[in-house]
């Protein structure tokens, strides 16, 4: 499966991906990673990988939808099947993502449908919760609220600060992720038409 990975800056997950879709066993092979900000880590760690890279810098574009549509360009230019978004802060129209549905996946750094939005980790923090973890979902028209297919649960400590627990988090990421993308990308799960997930053995 051909897969792009969207990104913002610093690519730890991106690079999580780029070292799963390496093994021989990886059902994924990146063909393209786009970032919508230039000079970040990430477009450097793809380079190093030896994957082709893209900018679409958003500062650059009247519209959302324009935007958007320059992306969906590249992504048919690479032929592309499936899309992560691996820390990559924009919101997509409903246009691209209803076109792109169940081709695409983020990861939210929280147990959703807890802590939806951004400071997750400090909504987690000033609710007090014991635990919390990542998401991999596929990207539906609300915000963070698309059908679950990867969650990992951490531990939050007495001691936690907002940064000590995302870096928690960040780790699991880096396991929930890649786990996500190879069940997807081997068909073993697939979003249904009624918007639930679909795993293969069921009928
Ligand atoms: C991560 O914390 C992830 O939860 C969020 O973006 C952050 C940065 O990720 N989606 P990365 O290091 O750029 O992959």
């Amino acid at each position: 499966t051909k897969v792009a990975v969207l990104i913002s800056g610093t690519g730890t997950n991106l690079q999580a991906l780029i070292d799963q879709t390496k093994r021989p066993s990886s059902s994924a092979e990146i063909v393209v990673v786009i970032s919508n900000r230039p000079g970040v880590q990430g477009l450097k760690r793809a380079s190093l990988a030896g994957i082709q890279t893209r900018v679409v810098d958003h500062k650059l574009y009247g519209s959302r939808a324009e935007f958007d549509s320059t992306i969906d360009r590249v992504l048919e230019e690479f032929g592309v099947e499936l899309v992560c978004l691996a820390g990559f802060m924009r919101i997509l129209t409903g246009t691209f993502v209803k076109k792109w549905t169940g081709k695409l996946l983020n990861i939210h750094p929280s147990l959703l449908p807890s802590f939806k939005g951004v400071n997750a980790q400090k909504q987690a923090l000033q609710a007090g919760v014991r635990v919390s973890g990542c998401t991999v979902h596929f990207v539906a028209e609300e915000v963070d609220a698309g059908a679950i297919v990867v969650q990992e649960a951490v531990p939050v400590l007495g001691s936690d600060t907002e940064e000590s627990l995302s870096d928690r988090i960040r780790e699991a990421e880096h396991r929930a992720f890649p786990a996500a993308l190879e069940l997807v990308a081997s068909g073993t799960v697939r979003l249904g038409d009624d918007g639930s997930i679909t795993w293969k053995s069921q009928s």
